[in-house]
């Protein structure tokens, strides 16, 4: 099937930048959040990085236009729905707030209109039983931030179709990313999975006192070319997500994740990375 227009559900970091990255490729493209301070927000963002774009060249004034005319911006869901070919749900991580919107979403498109989520860790499947036909149903992963990563990773479920799988890998190519596909549901995916495997080993040679932290991320630096070490990565994207993540694996497998306890004891402190000037290293000088 051919995409034509797209719906983002959801304006915040990852659905805005989705979205603006849909409509530069060029599809039309609608959103919606029900924050409409988020809309507000949304737009004023839209108008400042396409502005930006044209200051350092990297876009000419027709492009904007062009880009400003496909991208519309609504306030009720319905309006974002109308005619979408696919939907592209980008909003608050929270499985009771998913299935309601992936409900309301399966009730307004057509019978034959694709149907993702963006959501980190949760599989489509979950959702398999509020929309109707689910072999149009997936993940499409992408990376934060969305406009400039390329990597996307699409996850076809059990209940999902080739066809389905084909489209998104193809709509993904078309709008500059670089897609994998999985063919069969993980939790985590891949690229998760795989910096929960160094970031469990970093914390081990660390607990164990094999050696500190700063070495680890030096050794990840010059020894594997990581641009940054696990503990300098962790302090970026916030050590309190982290723990969340940690409270769920420990809920879901009965087993404290290597590092736990350190991890708690630096949220007890406030020490929650680099938003706040402090996580394992200081930003503060
Ligand atoms: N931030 C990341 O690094 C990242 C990376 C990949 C995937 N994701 C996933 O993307 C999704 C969005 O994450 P984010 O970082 O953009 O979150 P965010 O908090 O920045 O944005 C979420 C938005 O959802 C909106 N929202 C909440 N309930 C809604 C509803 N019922 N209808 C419409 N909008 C609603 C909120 O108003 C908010 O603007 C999550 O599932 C997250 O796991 C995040």
């Amino acid at each position: 099937m051919e995409i034509r227009k797209v719906c983002v559900i959801g304006g915040g970091a990852m659905g805005r930048q989705i979205a603006l990255n849909t409509a530069i490729y060029p599809f039309e493209v609608t959103v919606f959040d029900a924050n409409p301070a988020c809309l507000e927000d949304l737009a004023a963002w839209e108008k400042n990085y396409l502005a930006g774009r044209i200051a350092k060249g990297r876009m000419t004034e027709e492009q904007v236009a062009g880009i400003k005319a496909r991208l519309t911006i609504c306030d009720t869901l319905e309006a974002a729905l109308k005619d979408v070919d696919l939907v592209i749900e980008a909003i608050v991580e929270r499985e009771d707030i998913k299935r309601s919107v992936l409900k309301q979403v399966s009730d307004l498109v057509r019978p034959d209109t694709l149907i993702t989520t963006n959501s980190s860790r949760m599989v489509a499947s979950l959702f398999k039983n509020d929309v109707a036909n689910p072999s149009r149903l997936a993940n499409l992963h992408y990376f934060n931030p969305a406009l400039v990563m390329k990597l996307v990773e699409v996850v076809k479920g059990e209940h999902c179709s080739q066809e389905t799988a084909n489209t998104l890998m193809e709509f993904c190519k078309a709008t500059g990313k670089t897609p994998i596909l999985l063919n069969r549901e993980v939790d985590g995916f891949v690229v998760n999975r795989i910096l929960q495997a160094i970031n469990d080993e970093a914390r081990w040679l660390v607990q164990e006192g094999y050696c500190s932290y700063e070495d680890v991320d030096i050794a990840c630096e010059n020894g594997l070319s990581h641009p940054m070490g696990p503990f300098r990565l962790n302090d970026l994207t916030g050590i309190d997500v982290t723990l969340n993540v940690m409270d769920r694996r420990y809920e879901m497998f009965g087993e404290k994740p290597i590092g736990y306890d350190m991890i708690k004891s630096m949220v007890e402190e406030g020490r929650l990375g680099k938003k706040v000037g402090r996580g394992f290293y200081d930003y503060t000088k």
